[in-house]
């Protein structure tokens, strides 16, 4: 485990940012979904202008409210694109290929996945074949890739599964024979059996239990570190990121409105959305319920005009119905699209933010 990386799920002292050459560049990418109904077209801009850097050995949490284009945005950088899905714009590099992934032929698409490029999809529990024993899932995934003698592979990967703390009589079992946490780790040693350079993850513990949720958590860390791979990790639930990611991206309606080391996301968050987030987390000891953030989600074949939190946002000023706030770094390592976000201005208090611009109403839901 990195010594610096916090084990109890809080959002204790910073740690220090991976440094070195990127391992992921993605910049200005648009993936929509392009559909026609009865020859009137429908354009759903799941991912719209987003850009950003995963580093070498980095964990980068993705985090924002159902349907704001997580998954959507994962499949893109995977090259995992089928209609009505289309990628509009932008480029998607990563630190192991010469060209944007785009530019690959689908023999060469199909030579990286699971060698250097890893996709954990959502649900991906279903990843392994019901009617077939766990040993064939790994053939099928892994063996061409290794180039190992069927007995040197198999030795292979049962030393993976022990040192994920998984049995090697795991191989011998129908996945109808495990449990739900034991499936999602067996997924995660098949994501990771290969030593990619590249992990990308959509929620692997979503569907679990607190206790088997912590259990996996540790299991992707240890992965992760002892492979020393990158990794993209998508969940809604907050805490999750809290407990893995090194820095933390905020998505809100296809667009990334906010992006810094994850203890600063929890104790400076900047954007009004990310403060929301934030303060909606449970606090031990606390009895009242939070205040859940007022409006619905925008629908994205229609996006609000200028800052899509606008109808939603406690801070809406008149500029913010009219333009879109570009991603700005408003402090080292701090990206924010917020008109009324300032480095000037003490991030958590509040008040004192909202006295910047004219606020339209008192601010709901923000840290104190
Ligand atoms: N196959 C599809 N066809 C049309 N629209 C789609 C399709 N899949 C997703 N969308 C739309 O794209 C938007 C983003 O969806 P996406 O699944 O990426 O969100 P998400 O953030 O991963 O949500 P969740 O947290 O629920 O998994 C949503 O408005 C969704 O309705
Ligand atoms: S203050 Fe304006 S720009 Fe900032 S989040 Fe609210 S609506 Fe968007
Ligand atoms: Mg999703």
């Amino acid at each position: 485990m990195h010594p610096s990386r916090r084990d109890n799920g809080s959002a204790g002292e910073p740690r220090p940012a991976p440094e070195g050459p990127p391992a992921l560049s993605v910049d200005n990418l648009r993936a929509y979904y392009l559909m026609h109904y009865f020859g009137v077209e429908r354009e759903v801009r799941a991912v719209d202008d987003i850009s950003l850097v995963v580093r070498r050995n980095e964990i980068y949490g993705l985090a924002g409210e159902s349907s704001c284009g997580k998954t959507t945005f994962l499949k893109t950088i995977a090259a995992a694109v089928r209609p009505p899905l289309t990628v509009v714009a932008g480029s998607v590099r990563y630190g192991f290929l010469d060209r944007d992934i785009y530019a690959l032929s689908p023999a060469e698409l199909s030579a990286i996945r699971w060698k250097h490029l890893s996709y954990i999809t959502q649900g991906s529990m279903n990843v392994l074949n019901p009617v077939r024993r766990v040993r064939q899932s790994f053939i099928d995934f892994a063996y061409r890739h290794m180039r190992l003698h069927r007995r040197a592979f198999f030795a292979a990967v049962e030393q993976h599964l022990r040192r994920l703390h998984l049995a090697a009589n795991v191989l011998d079992a129908y996945p109808h024979e495990l449990s739900g946490g034991m499936k999602q780790r067996v997924t995660i040693a098949l994501a990771t059996i290969c030593r990619p350079e590249f992990i990308i993850a959509d929620e692997p513990t979503t569907a679990l239990d607190v206790v088997v949720q912590k259990d996996v958590l540790a299991m992707i860390r240890e992965a992760q570190q002892q492979i020393g791979s990158s990794m993209l990790f998508v969940t809604h639930d907050m805490t999750v990121h809290a407990n893995i990611a090194d820095r933390l991206g905020i998505m809100y309606a296809g667009r990334l409105v906010e992006e810094a080391p994850t203890a600063e996301i929890f104790t400076k968050p900047m954007h009004p959305y990310t403060a929301h987030l934030v303060a909606s987390l449970p606090r031990i000891g606390e009895q009242s319920r939070k205040k859940s953030l007022s409006g619905a989600p925008p629908n994205l074949a229609a996006p609000p005009s200028g800052c899509r939190f606008h109808p939603r946002c406690p801070l809406t000023m008149d500029v913010c119905r009219e333009a879109s706030p570009a991603l700005t770094t408003l402090a080292p390592g701090h990206r924010v699209a917020c008109y009324a976000a300032s480095p000037l201005v003490k991030p958590s208090a509040t008040a004192e933010r909202a006295a910047v611009p004219t606020p339209r109403a008192e601010p709901v839901g923000l840290v104190q």
